[in-house]
């Protein structure tokens, strides 16, 4: 009541009332392509499930402010997980909480009974969060609730029964991510506890039964463990069935801040175990991660995506806590990543997820120039190539040097006139993948801000393939076929409107830009 009063004083004493308004102006860091808000603060991807033709993309939304505040759930609907359409807000906080991360599923058989005229409902599975406990000093605040819908996520019933999970005085206790075990015809659950993981299992989503922890001596732990996410993967080449893990953590990323790191194992109903030949590479300390940039955060799978489809379909929220905050976007905060498809396969360090863009994206594409072959010699300029400003691109690029070598690093760069840059590279020497945002613009509102990330990644042989999608404040790069990734946003002052590349001794193999159109 007292924010109307005070808009309709506004209104009064200047006068806008009574004229027409002026058109909005383009908001400098609004993504082209990537989802973000209409308005006011967003965070996690939640409840991502696949129903009746549309991906659903609810996500932990606060619509009083432009900062983190009590968490409702934003709605978006989208064919291709390209193009969407924002819905009102699906889920309200009620008297026993906020409304923090977590999954949905189609209840196709309605084990839970919710489903109406024969038709299965919809069940969210999430975190509430009493802030009156935590404000008494209480432990047991955060717990495990149940939502339905009979129309398409539209509307939601909260479970009179709530909460179906119970806090035993774990004060970090939350993010269920919701499966169907199709084995054993039951309802898995994993949600984070502290620094580990925890595994549930339910035949009709509203009683659960506790299965087993996971983490003690696995991964990072240099934070929280929040948003996992459980499920099954085929092996690319030989067929073997494993399961991975996806544990974000927060602070303890390998460049700071948020991230999302990862196990490749097995899941024998009750326990899950890490891969012998995974293993080595995640223990005590060590993690391998999904995202080696700063901006990929608890990044989840879609639910119920057709077999026939088969894809296991991944989004990611594209920030940091260290600063999401007080990144300068007005209207809004924070946008979600591109979609991905995750595959498993074997490489030389043993079993690894890989993730590539998903080809819907390709739907985005305009104006097509390629890359001329041959030795970079330095600097090569592009941004002619497909015209400027070079806001929202796709760079499509295999580069080679001689054997024996070890070029310098190389690598592509955006640029403006005011010498501002962000350059994503590669160091043969270090065997490093890197995006260097220390010149981006703008870096003032944190201090944590401004930073070089550096990800592992050794190629094969003298040739290295790295794929771009670069949308106004944002660059993500897959490099050879998803083996390695980073994320990472920047905020310049002036548009961006060169692109160039940078190196010696290094060829162009081939090498193709896209124009990108604006998907909203
Ligand atoms: C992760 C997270 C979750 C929590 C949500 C609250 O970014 O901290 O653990 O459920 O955000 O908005």
């Amino acid at each position: 009541m007292n924010k109307l009063i005070t808009a309709l004083g506004i209104l009064v004493l200047t006068g806008c009332g009574n004229k027409p308004q002026p058109a909005p102006a383009e908001e400098p860091h609004r993504p082209h392509f990537h989802f973000t808000p209409e308005k006011m603060w967003m965070n996690d991807p939640n409840g991502m499930v696949f129903y009746e033709g549309n991906y659903h993309l609810f996500y932990q939304y606060y619509p009083d402010s432009t900062v983190w505040g009590p968490m409702h759930w934003g709605h978006a609907v989208s064919a291709d997980m390209v193009h969407w359409q924002h819905l009102p807000v699906a889920i309200y906080p009620d008297s026993l909480g906020l409304i923090f991360s977590g999954s949905a599923v189609v209840d196709w058989d309605n084990t839970s009974g919710f489903g109406q005229d024969g038709k299965p409902p919809l069940v969210a599975i999430f975190t509430q969060h009493l802030m009156a406990g935590e404000k008494s000093g209480r432990n047991d605040f955060q717990y495990q609730s149940i939502a339905y819908s009979n129309d398409k996520g539209q509307t939601w019933t909260m479970y009179a029964g709530n909460p179906v999970i119970g806090n035993p005085g774990i004060r970090d206790f939350r993010d269920p991510k919701v499966i169907r075990d199709t084995a054993s015809n039951r309802w898995l659950m994993v949600f984070s506890a502290g620094d580990h993981s925890k595994f549930w299992s339910s035949t009709d989503l509203k009683h659960w039964t506790h299965l087993s922890d996971f983490g003690a001596g696995w991964g990072a732990h240099g934070g929280l463990w929040e948003c996992p996410d459980l499920f099954p993967m085929t092996m690319e080449g030989t067929g073997e069935q494993k399961w991975v893990l996806l544990q974000s953590i927060n602070p303890g990323a390998p460049n700071g801040g948020s991230g999302t790191q990862y196990f490749i194992g097995q899941f024998d109903g009750k326990n899950f175990v890490p891969d012998e030949r995974f293993a080595p590479a995640a223990t005590q300390e060590k993690a391998v991660w999904l995202d080696y940039g700063r901006d990929n955060y608890a990044g989840v799978t879609w639910s119920d995506v057709p077999p026939s489809d088969g894809r296991r379909l991944f989004l990611g929220w594209m920030s940091n806590w260290d600063y999401a905050q007080v990144v300068p976007t007005d209207a809004w905060r924070s946008a979600m990543t591109i979609p991905r498809a995750l595959k498993l396969k074997y490489t030389h360090e043993g079993p690894r997820l890989f993730s590539e863009p998903v080809s819907e994206l390709e739907a985005l594409r305009g104006q097509a120039a390629d890359v001329p072959k041959g030795e970079i010699g330095g600097a090569r300029d592009l941004s002619d190539v497909t015209g400027k400003p070079v806001s929202a691109k796709e760079i499509l690029l295999e580069l080679e040097w001689d054997a024996g070598q070890t070029p310098a690093d190389f690598g592509v760069e955006l640029f403006n006139s005011k010498g501002e840059k962000v350059r994503v590279g590669y160091s043969p020497a270090d065997r490093q993948l890197y995006i260097d945002r220390r010149e981006s613009g703008n870096m003032a509102f944190s201090p944590k801000f401004s930073s070089k990330d550096l990800a592992p990644h050794k190629t094969a042989g003298q040739r290295l393939q790295l794929h771009l999608f670069i949308d106004v404040a944002s660059v993500e790069v897959f490099a050879d076929g998803g083996a390695c990734v980073m994320t990472d946003c920047f905020f310049p002052t002036e548009a961006f409107t060169g692109l160039r590349l940078k190196g010696a001794g290094v060829r162009v193999v081939s090498g193709k830009v896209w124009n990108l159109n604006k998907a909203r």
